[in-house]
């Protein structure tokens, strides 16, 4: 068994001043992300999110991103979900980009809500037909006591929808996590990482703060 205490990464000082930040956090996402992209980094759009219901006990997943503008970051999912429920109770969420191969992570906290039935629909209308398939098949977080089950429900559906267009489940969409703090962190030589942390004014403004690594 390797010792882990003794795994550790010397990384590369690339450095990152306030000057190299934009005043507006969501200009300085698209362009590290784009640097993800180009990087070739696997499924970059793939993002941590954690969620709290009410017992307090946070839960976290992978899910994709597939949107951001101004108005917030956005996934899809099923709305009967464990995430879902927690969503329900509580609004307040995180996500985490661990842009691990660029020395990188970004998190985000915000309040999340459901998108449009028409957003939805648009997106659901571009996914190819196995997917569309899978969002009716699953349900999502529950029991289920074989995979022979999920597979012989995923060929009923398939019967089920084989003329014509897939229905859009009205159980499944997206969710925008609208941004107030917004964290990106570039690791540094010595453990002295570069963080800097954006915090949404009142008067929809952001604070930029360098914080200790
Ligand atoms: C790379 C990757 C991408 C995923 N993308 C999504 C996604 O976009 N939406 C989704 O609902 N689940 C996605 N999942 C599955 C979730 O991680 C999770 O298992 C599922 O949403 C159920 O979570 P919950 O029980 O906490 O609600 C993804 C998993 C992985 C590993």
């Amino acid at each position: 068994m390797i010792d882990i205490t003794q795994m550790r990464k010397e990384y590369m000082d690339k450095g990152l001043d306030k000057d190299d930040l934009d005043d507006n956090p969501l200009k300085q996402f698209e362009l590290w992300f784009n640097q993800a992209i180009n990087a070739q980094l696997r499924e970059p759009n793939a993002m941590v999110l954690a969620t709290t219901g009410k017992n307090m006990m946070p839960s976290v997943r992978t899910v994709l991103l597939k949107i951001f503008d101004e108005k917030g970051f956005v996934f899809f999912s099923n709305y009967k979900s464990k995430k879902a429920k927690d969503i329900e109770e509580n609004p307040k969420v995180a996500v985490l980009f661990p842009w691990l191969d660029l020395d990188r992570q970004v998190k985000i906290e915000g309040t999340i809500q459901k998108i449009s039935t028409k957003e939805s629909l648009k997106y659901f209308l571009s996914r190819p037909k196995g997917s569309q398939l899978g969002a009716w098949v699953s349900h999502q977080s529950e029991i289920v006591t074989s995979r022979s089950l999920l597979e012989a429900k995923f060929d009923e559906i398939k019967n089920k929808f084989i003329k014509g267009e897939i229905p859009f489940p009205d159980f499944w969409g997206g969710y925008t996590i609208k941004p107030e703090v917004i964290e990106f962190w570039q690791a540094g030589t010595n453990r002295l990482h570069d963080r800097f942390v954006y915090t949404l004014q009142e008067d929809s403004s952001w604070k930029i703060e360098r914080l200790a690594p």
